[in-house]
């Protein structure tokens, strides 16, 4: 049965993209197999992974909104056990496009909930692979309401900068608020560090403010800043492929190691 992690955090640039990119492909190379989801109307996860706006018929949107089935979405990437389901910018109009299907779905009397319109859709598909991987929006509105909803967990993607922990305490709130209404099971699946800048006193407080708040559920792993892990995305390629043996390379490997460890599964798959 397929894992779901949201890659969460309503601070945009802290590497929510990256992450979810190549702890993705990573999961693949490791012969898991991955579905990716864009839920990012800017579509920075799709252009990641080398799918243009041309390779795109139907996208996470019309999904969400019913207009064409979650399996006609999946596009096969060009890296290994990755799928993607993927996303542009008509996703950002999908808010006012479900209150309104919600309206049309209760003048006919049948059941409609625009909070779990990922989940009903994902649930679909979900056991056709052991990890799918949601790049979440910087917002926690409706898209990050659906993609916390429709989740076993939330991997939390933290900068290593000064204000690491400002809005923390916000996501965790709106995690637990999530746990409340829509999702009881929601479970919190990792904090990362990403964008560590090497020999630095600063970078070295902020990571152990933020393993002193969260303790174990912080990655061993740590994500360097590279600008090779900046560039891949420009290639569409994530950096397993862009540059193998670059420390980014080799720091969502590890990553992706970790998370398969945490649940307990063997790397190999079994199918
Ligand atoms: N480890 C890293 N090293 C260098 N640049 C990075 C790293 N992670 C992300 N970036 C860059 O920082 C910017 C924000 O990252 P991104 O993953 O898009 O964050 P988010 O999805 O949270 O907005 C992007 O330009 C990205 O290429
Ligand atoms: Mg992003």
């Amino acid at each position: 049965m397929g894992k779901i992690i949201a890659v969460v955090n309503q601070k945009g640039g802290v590497g929510k993209t990256t992450t979810s990119i190549n702890l993705a492909a990573s999961l693949g190379i490791l012969k898991k197999k991955t579905l990716l989801v864009d839920l990012d109307p800017q579509g920075n996860a799709t252009t990641g992974v080398g799918m243009e706006r041309g390779d795109i018929k139907n996208s996470i949107y019309e999904v969400l909104i019913k207009k064409c089935e979650i399996e006609n979405s999946i596009i096969k990437t060009k890296s290994k056990n990755l799928w993607l389901i993927p996303a542009y910018l008509n996703l950002a109009g999908v808010d006012m496009e479900l209150v309104e299907l919600e309206r049309e779905y209760r003048e006919k009397n049948e059941p409609f909930s625009r909070v779990n319109r990922l989940k009903e859709e994902i649930s679909k598909i979900k056991d056709n692979y052991d990890f799918i991987i949601i790049d979440c929006p910087p917002s926690l509105g409706i898209l990050t309401t659906n993609a916390l909803a429709a989740s076993d967990s939330v991997l939390i993607p933290v900068q290593c900068e000064y204000f690491a922990l400002e809005g923390i305490m916000q996501l965790i709130n709106t995690i637990m608020l999530a746990q409340k209404k829509v999702n009881p099971n929601l479970d919190i699946e990792g904090v990362l560090l990403t964008m560590l800048t090497a020999n630095t006193n600063l970078g070295l407080e902020v990571i152990e403010s933020i393993r002193s708040f969260f303790k174990e559920r912080v990655y061993d792993t740590i994500i360097p800043r590279l600008i090779r892990l900046a560039e891949a995305p420009s290639h569409g390629k994530p950096i397993l492929e862009y540059e193998p043996r670059s420390r980014g390379t080799l720091a969502y490997l590890n990553l992706a190691k970790e998370v398969i460890e945490r649940n307990g599964t063997k790397e190999e798959s079994t199918r």
